[in-house]
């Protein structure tokens, strides 16, 4: 009427909010799914089947929504839990165990499946072992992050070795210092060959003639070898200044990590058995990066209050790794599905912190932590 358009009865920030979901759900739905779909309601003509809260009918139910969703119901774990299981101790399998130090989902989700990112926390292996196995079985390419766990072991075997991809940091934080830069370590000569090449502006300067990835399109004339493009790439050199320091820090790596896990040491003997905290179990050999301790969520211990009795006492923390990637802004860049109910990530999200661990003896500092923790 009049050019006037219907405007949904919500307030300006909940409208964009729906706005932006429906332009979301319509580039991955397609807009006349949206548009011109049956709209599905809790009514009896949409949901006909009796429902006893059983493990059956929710099962039932569960196929029904993937149905009307169009959902391939092979692509979804369905974990049931009874009505009366409200307390995250029964939920949490992680909490009985207090912090198994993997998150144990490793489900294959779709044929379109490829890879497994694996990524050892703040020191502490991942399942690595088990989940190098998973990709075997599953013919998937295992990209194993050890960005914060260098010189970790399990099972006798370092991190960075599990996957056919592995990384490790050596910016400023981490366990060894080059100020910026990082490396990357496969056994594959055809990811070796294009690791290379991308990070080399996609040219294949560096890889031999004979290499996979030149497809035989090399030349004889230097001229069309030295930018000849491969790959879509970027630049990341380091500096000969990186290299040498960092060959000297490594010579010191194995006494920073004696140190580091004395500190460790201390740290679990500070805080085990003390209900109101949880702490990281070791998996393996942890090279304990730096201290997570999660506020356990039956305690009236208020994580805001935590954080300022740490300000006044002059001890820094950060968020454990970034926290629940789901809860920041940037997730609506992506395309992604969400496996299982993130509930670890969303607990040490809400409710962790960690402390930094350092190559030199810091017993005086972790005394201060209990203290003023001890304080709140
Ligand atoms: C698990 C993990 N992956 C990757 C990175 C990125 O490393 P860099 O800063 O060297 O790019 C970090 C950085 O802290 C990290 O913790």
């Amino acid at each position: 009427m009049f050019g006037l358009r219907s405007r949904l009865p919500v307030s300006d920030e909940e409208r964009q909010w729906v706005d932006r979901a429906f332009a979301r759900l319509s580039a991955l739905l397609g807009e006349s799914r949206m548009l011109e779909a049956e709209v599905i309601l809790p009514i009896p003509k949409h949901f006909p089947d009796p429902y006893d809260a059983t493990e059956d009918t929710v099962g039932r139910l569960f196929l029904r929504i993937c149905e009307y969703m169009g959902v391939d119901r092979g692509r979804i774990d369905l974990e049931v839990f009874p009505d009366s299981t409200t307390h995250l101790r029964e939920i949490l399998p992680f909490w009985q165990a207090k912090s198994t130090g993997c998150a144990g989902l490793y489900t294959r989700t779709s044929d379109h499946s490829r890879m497994v990112v694996a990524v050892s926390i703040l020191g502490n292996p991942a399942a690595l072992d088990r989940i190098r196995a998973f990709c075997d079985a599953h013919d998937l390419i295992m990209f194993e992050d050890n960005c914060e766990s260098l010189g970790a072991s399990l099972n006798g075997r370092l991190c960075g070795t599990f996957g056919d991809i592995n990384t490790f940091s050596t910016f400023y934080s981490h366990h060894i210092s080059t100020m910026e830069g990082g490396l990357l370590v496969t056994n594959d000569v055809e990811i070796d060959h294009l690791a290379r090449a991308i990070r080399n502006h996609g040219w294949a300067r560096d890889v031999p003639a004979d290499s996979i990835v030149n497809q035989g399109q090399q030349h004889d004339d230097p001229f069309f070898e030295a930018y000849r493009f491969v790959v879509p790439g970027y630049n990341v050199r380091p500096l000969e200044l990186a290299g040498v320091v960092g060959i000297e820090q490594l010579k010191k790596l194995d006494g920073m990590l004696r140190v580091r896990r004395r500190n460790a040491a201390h740290f679990v003997e500070l805080f085990r058995g003390d209900d109101r905290f949880v702490i990281q179990r070791e998996n393996g050999e942890s090279s304990w990066f730096s201290f997570t301790i999660i506020l356990n969520p039956e305690s009236t211990l208020d994580r805001a209050r935590v954080m300022d009795a740490m300000r006044n006492g002059g001890i820094e923390f950060r968020m454990i790794t970034g926290g629940c990637f789901p809860n920041h802004a940037a997730v609506k860049f992506f395309d992604y599905d969400i496996v299982g109910n993130l509930n670890h990530a969303k607990l040490a999200h809400e409710r962790g912190f960690f402390v930094g661990n350092h190559p030199r003896d810091i017993t005086a500092e972790l005394d201060l932590l209990r203290s003023v923790l001890d304080g709140v």
